[in-house]
């Protein structure tokens, strides 16, 4: 039977344990029902919780599968909204906190692809000569625009394969939005950094010279992880004087010259799996989000690996630390209850032109 909607107000000031033990009650409640995703980047007070945990692409794969009726997604927006695209209609997709965004994400809106299009039509004809490649780190309906410019989405596992599949499509890539995704990903390709050059959209012609646009190869949308883009090739050297046998291992979404300076370069998956299954009493310096850090110092710890965070003065991501006990045991609670909150629903043509490019890069990779 359902109730009245329990208001968020009555979880706010609840303590942890507590949340703790409301979330369990409801699972408990709940059973086959429900199934939660948890990406690597989420504190362990929740991470706890997820039945299944992965990285963008491991995360996307387990939605089209999945027999639960409500699927709680542990993570960020736009991952929530992968998860409805590639689940049943009938599924319902909930984000315990719609606050917790992607601020890289966000710096791509329609608006300024939209106006990009225009921009690079007035050079190139954008549909015969440029493949709209979007970083799973967007918006639905950017997947959409690829969807509808014969594009594709690409993941931080996947994005040389991608670039692949975009090159034989057309000879040139508009990849958004984010630049270092897509300039490590070039680098590994063999593409020059000087056939890479930067997108600004908020600039005429992105802030290039028509010859810097036609000798371009993949032109790289002006964004960035804030929580990535801190980590320093100077953290590497600091690491590499103190642990001269040492290794060192980042996200492609780090800078180009922290990339380089890596010995392996990889997505969330592919670093917890690396130093997971490296020899005991190695010595790790890891450049990705604080969390998912923490976590694999602790649990390396018995295997004698000294696991090391890349930087001091970079925090967790903020937006992904928005899933807490509090918000969980509150959309659980409402879930048990039979109240729906927090439902994550991208509209059916967008989602249909999202779920083209997903589908594509599923396939391609
Ligand atoms: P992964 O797909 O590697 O988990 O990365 C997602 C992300 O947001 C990294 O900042
Ligand atoms: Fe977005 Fe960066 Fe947070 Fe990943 S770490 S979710 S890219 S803001």
């Amino acid at each position: 039977m359902q109730t009245a909607t329990i208001k968020f107000e009555k979880f706010q000031s609840t303590k942890d344990d507590d949340c703790q033990a409301r979330i369990l009650a409801a699972r408990e409640k709940l059973g086959k029902r429900l199934v939660i995703l948890g990406h690597h980047y989420q504190h362990e007070s929740v991470y706890r919780h997820a039945d299944y945990t992965g990285d963008s692409l491991k995360l996307s794969k387990y939605c089209e599968s999945l027999d639960a009726e409500y699927i709680v997604f542990l993570g960020v927006h736009f991952m929530a909204e992968v998860a409805d695209i590639l689940s049943r209609p009938e599924q319902i997709v909930i984000l315990p906190d719609l606050a917790a965004g992607c601020s890289m994400a966000d710096m791509a809106n329609l608006a300024k692809v939209e106006r990009s299009y225009r921009e690079l039509n007035k050079v190139l004809n954008f549909d015969e000569e440029i493949t709209p490649i979007t970083y799973i780190n967007s918006a639905a309906d950017l997947k959409a625009f690829c969807g509808e410019h014969g594009g594709i989405v690409c993941t931080s596992t996947n994005a040389p394969k991608i670039l692949e599949w975009g090159f034989k499509q057309r000879e040139k890539v508009l990849f958004f939005p984010d630049q270092n995704l897509g300039r490590w990903s070039g680098h590994k390709m063999g593409i020059p950094l000087e056939q890479m050059p930067v997108w600004d959209p908020d600039q005429p012609l992105g802030g290039l010279t028509v010859e810097q646009i036609k000798n371009a190869k993949i032109l790289l949308w002006k964004g960035h992880c804030a929580v990535h883009q801190m980590f320093r090739p100077q953290n590497i050297e600091h690491f590499k004087k103190l642990h001269p046998d040492g290794f060192v291992i980042s996200h492609p979404e780090a800078p180009f010259e922290v990339c380089l300076n890596s010995d392996y370069v990889g997505s969330t998956e592919y670093i917890l799996r690396t130093v997971s299954e490296a020899p005991p009493n190695t010595k790790w310096l890891v450049g990705t989000e604080l969390n998912l850090v923490t976590r694999l110092a602790e649990q390396m710890k018995p295997q004698g690996k000294h696991v090391q965070f890349m930087s001091h003065v970079v925090c967790e991501c903020s937006t992904m630390a928005r899933i807490d006990p509090q918000h969980l045991a509150w959309c659980l609670e409402n879930l048990a209850e039979g109240n729906i909150v927090n439902q994550i629903k991208v509209p059916k043509h967008e989602a249909e032109l999202a779920k083209l490019t997903l589908d594509r890069m599923l396939q391609a990779s």
